[in-house]
């Protein structure tokens, strides 16, 4: 039996799982790394913190799983988007990674959009510039850190970085490499009109594939490293939205996913190139060769859920260590015995500024409609409201769009409760499924490796592998009250965007 590794490169931990010629994941393992914050709305990480989990990551997969290092026949690779890896000439680290979630760079895209021109920048790479991108990243290091700029000599994105370190091969995919804001979506190159008018030279950036392409084999050392065979062969795969998509199935026309991690992701398959008109939804090359997608990204989305259970829920984490369940589950219970809407209560969850659809790193969270009456089951459940009514925001731009969403596959961790998955469908507007695979962007990996090493089309892999498990229908009576409530919800940002600036703004000055 022939197994496909499939490997996550998250924000917190890398995913390691191995699947076998059937599509059945037989082991999981994870690694986990720390992120630094070292200034309010900075990100980074450390390159080699990713490297170390790698190892151990791999090699405890093995070990689990009790696999033979023969046995894996490729091996695929996920990782979280846009941040940036500055090498210099022998391929060291300059300095730490600034991620996607990192918000240093508004004045690094205000002058992207002036150099470029905003309407020229969308018509070039299909995107606005958003500080998570990773070219507005260069150009900070380049007006802050000099130093460092100077000895740059490749950009990388995390997981090409860890790929270069296991094959010794530079190498992009087109997924991933749509979120750098140098590439040329619609014709998959790198941009040299955008690189020019940035001044970024282009022989930084790596030669770019396609997600399932092999993109090098594993070097000797690095298989002494991982308990690995030298030699192995490693696909490029893609950005982790792409992976994930592709893990769930998302690779027809109609069909969308919701992706409940840290961010909330809702993705749709495009055939063909497509932007909307102020380009508003980031539109991306898709980890299926010669196919688009479209995407909104909510920064904060589980994140704002893992805010309140870390911050508000001492006695449902003591309760959940003491009966040994999950508190994501004592919550959503909890949640559920309030009533839709949580009588008057929003919840907005900016609470990493925000990005579709408001590209705004002042964005910032809050509590809208509370009163004596309102109990802590109430603010649960309008957060978890609050999140599905910021996702919904990125739904109302595709279909503004033109495109008609049948199904709504939902993935993460987020897609685990079935009280969470009928809000989405009640306030959507659509079906919601959840499909066999429940192991994400890794899974997706795992397919792309297969792809690679049998030359099996990535669509066709997701049809022989991947079924609906489960299916909620939307409830008419909630749609129309959450119809309600949202459209409150829609007026809240406008109205409080300069409140939020203003106390954006005081936090920084007077602290
Ligand atoms: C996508 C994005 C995030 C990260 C999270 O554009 O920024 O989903 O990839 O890992």
């Amino acid at each position: 039996m022939a197994y496909f590794m499939g490997l996550d490169l998250g924000t917190s931990a890398i995913k390691c799982i191995l699947v076998d010629e059937a599509g059945t994941v037989i082991g999981s393992h994870s690694a986990q790394y720390p992120l630094q914050q070292p200034h309010p709305g900075w990100a980074e990480q450390h390159p080699e913190d990713w490297w170390n989990a790698t190892i151990a990551g791999i090699q405890g997969l093995l070990a689990s799983t009790g696999v033979s290092s023969d046995a894996v026949a490729g091996i695929g690779f996920s990782g979280q988007m846009h941040g940036s890896v500055f090498l210099d000439e022998a391929q060291q680290v300059i300095r730490p990674a600034l991620l996607w979630c990192d918000q240093r760079t508004a004045e690094q895209c205000t002058y992207i959009e002036a150099t470029v021109g905003e309407a020229e920048l969308g018509r070039l790479t299909g995107n606005r510039a958003l500080t998570g991108f990773t070219a507005p990243k260069l150009l900070w290091l380049r007006q802050h850190e000099p130093e460092h700029y100077a000895r740059v000599r490749h950009l990388l994105l995390p997981k090409d970085y860890v790929r270069l370190r296991l094959t010794g091969a530079f190498g992009m995919d087109m997924a991933d490499a749509s979120g750098t804001l140098l590439l040329d979506v619609a014709n998959r190159s790198w941009s040299q009109t955008v690189a020019e008018r940035l001044e970024i030279p282009l022989e930084w950036l790596p030669p770019l594939y396609e997600s399932g392409d092999i993109a090098g084999h594993l070097l000797p050392e690095a298989a002494a490293l991982t308990g690995l065979a030298p030699g192995t062969p490693i696909v490029v795969g893609g950005g982790d939205q792409a992976c994930g998509a592709v893990g769930v199935g998302v690779v027809r026309q109609g069909i969308a996913s919701v992706a409940l991690g840290t961010s909330g992701v809702v993705f749709v398959h495009d055939d063909t190139y497509q932007v909307d008109e102020a380009y508003r939804l980031h539109s991306f090359c898709h980890g299926v060769p010669g196919k688009w997608h479209r995407m909104g990204v909510m920064l904060a989305a589980g994140g704002s859920f893992q805010w309140w259970r870390n911050h508000f829920a001492s006695e449902e984490l003591a309760r959940a260590e003491q009966e040994g369940i999950d508190v994501y589950e004592i919550l959503t219970a909890e949640a559920a015995t309030a009533p839709l809407g949580s009588e008057g209560l929003l919840f907005l969850p900016y609470l990493s500024g925000e990005r579709t659809p408001h590209p705004d790193p002042k964005a910032r969270g809050a509590f809208i409609g509370l009163n004596l009456r309102h109990e802590k089951a109430h603010l649960t459940r309008a957060v978890l409201e609050g999140i599905t009514f910021g996702l919904r925001d990125s739904m109302e731009l595709i279909r503004e769009s033109g495109i008609e969403v049948t199904e709504l596959r939902v993935n993460g961790g987020g897609a685990r409760s079935p009280f969470w998955r009928q809000m989405i469908a009640d306030i959507f507007g659509i079906p919601v499924v959840t499909v066999n695979s429940t192991d994400g962007p890794a899974y997706g990996a795992a397919i792309m490796a297969a792809s690679g090493v049998l030359q099996v089309d990535i669509t066709k892999l997701c049809e022989d592998w991947i079924e609906v498990t489960d299916r909620v229908e939307p409830n008419p009576a909630n749609q129309l009250k959450y119809e309600a409530y949202y459209k409150v919800y829609r007026s809240l940002y406008p109205t409080l965007q300069s409140t939020f600036h203003q106390l954006t703004d005081l936090a920084d000055t007077i602290n």
